[in-house]
């Protein structure tokens, strides 16, 4: 038997083997690297031939170190590698039985992703997920003309590491479509998955959120350092890692896409990015992917 994937074909995800991802960035990496360690076939698109070789060193990297740390082999490392193609034509995931698009959160890029996908992907069965952590499922879902196949998985970062994937269904997301999201993310993934609903940050990161930007506002105050904040949230209440690292580690642009897209559903104040935050992102420093953000990056 050659199939080395572990999926009744009577299941809700059955036979579920080639798996498309749109984008090639933190997120996207990270999905295309469980996804072919999982033993699914994975195409990746992306926007230029730059981007998937970025996109391929951050793979090799994140798999190397899994090497180095034994938690797999370096044949599986090779294997996991084999089963990664990329293309800079969208057309090439028609094939597939699901794709995850991983785009960066701008609604008008997301939902053109979507309509094509939606004419690419023939399986009327596919499942089309976006890893939005901002913008209403329904929405993306209405740039299609099968919305029932639309659903949000999202992942959390890094995605090799954290085991969570909050599985959302709009209003027009068939149940159907929602139990495989929820089989893929589980039994083939090996995720943790919760079921959230269609409201901006869905669930984790409406509750994340403000305690990050109050953060931010202490030090925009001046009445704490970025050091004295993270330590006092990692050795005074055990969190692996203080808010403005894990600002620096999500990326202060994404930060602000997520509070604007908060504060626009909700109207309240602790939702909004302080001038802080959004002056950082106007220069530039944007967190660890660009060297600098509240802490230096070599
Ligand atoms: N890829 C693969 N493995 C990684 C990794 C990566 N990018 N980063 C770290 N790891 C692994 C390491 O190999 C290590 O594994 P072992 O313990 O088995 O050796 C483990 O994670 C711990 O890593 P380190 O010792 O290097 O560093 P650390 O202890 O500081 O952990 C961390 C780093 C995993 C990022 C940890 O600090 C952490 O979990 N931080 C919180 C992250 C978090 O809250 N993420 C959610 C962000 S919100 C979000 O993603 C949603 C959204 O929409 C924005």
């Amino acid at each position: 038997m050659t199939d080395t994937l572990a999926v009744d074909a009577a299941t809700p995800a059955g036979r579920l083997r080639r798996l498309g991802v749109v984008g090639c960035g933190q997120m996207g990496a990270g999905v295309v690297e469980i996804a072919a360690r999982a033993g699914l076939d994975v195409r990746v698109a992306v926007s230029s031939v730059h981007s998937g070789e970025r996109g391929l060193r951050r793979i090799t990297g994140s798999l190397d170190r899994a090497v180095a740390k034994t938690k797999i082999s370096a044949a599986e490392r090779d294997g996991a590698l084999d089963r990664i193609s990329f293309t800079t034509a969208l057309d090439d995931l028609a094939d597939r039985q699901a794709v995850v698009e991983a785009v960066p959160e701008h609604e008008s890029a997301k939902l053109q992703v979507f309509a094509l996908l939606d004419k690419i992907v023939t399986d009327p069965e596919a499942i089309l997920a976006s890893n939005t952590s901002s913008l209403p499922i329904v929405r993306l879902a209405r740039a299609t003309q099968n919305p029932g196949r639309v659903v949000g998985l999202h992942f959390f970062n890094p995605v090799p590491v954290l085991p969570l994937v909050e599985v959302v269904g709009s209003v027009l997301t068939d149940q159907h479509t929602v139990d495989r999201a929820e089989y893929l993310a589980t039994e083939v993934l090996g995720k943790t998955a919760i079921r959230s609903p269609d409201r901006a940050g869905f669930l984790v990161n409406a509750l994340l959120f403000p305690y990050l930007l109050a953060a931010v506002r202490m030090v925009e105050a001046g009445i704490a350092t970025p050091d004295d904040v993270d330590r006092g949230m990692v050795a005074g209440c055990s969190h692996p890692m203080g808010p403005l690292r894990l600002l620096d580690l999500i990326g202060l642009d994404t930060t602000v896409s997520i509070a604007d897209a908060l504060y626009a559903e909700f109207k309240e104040p602790l939702y909004a990015p302080p001038p802080l935050l959004l002056r950082m992102v106007d220069g530039g420093l944007l967190g660890r992917k660009t060297g600098r953000g509240f802490y230096e990056y070599a």
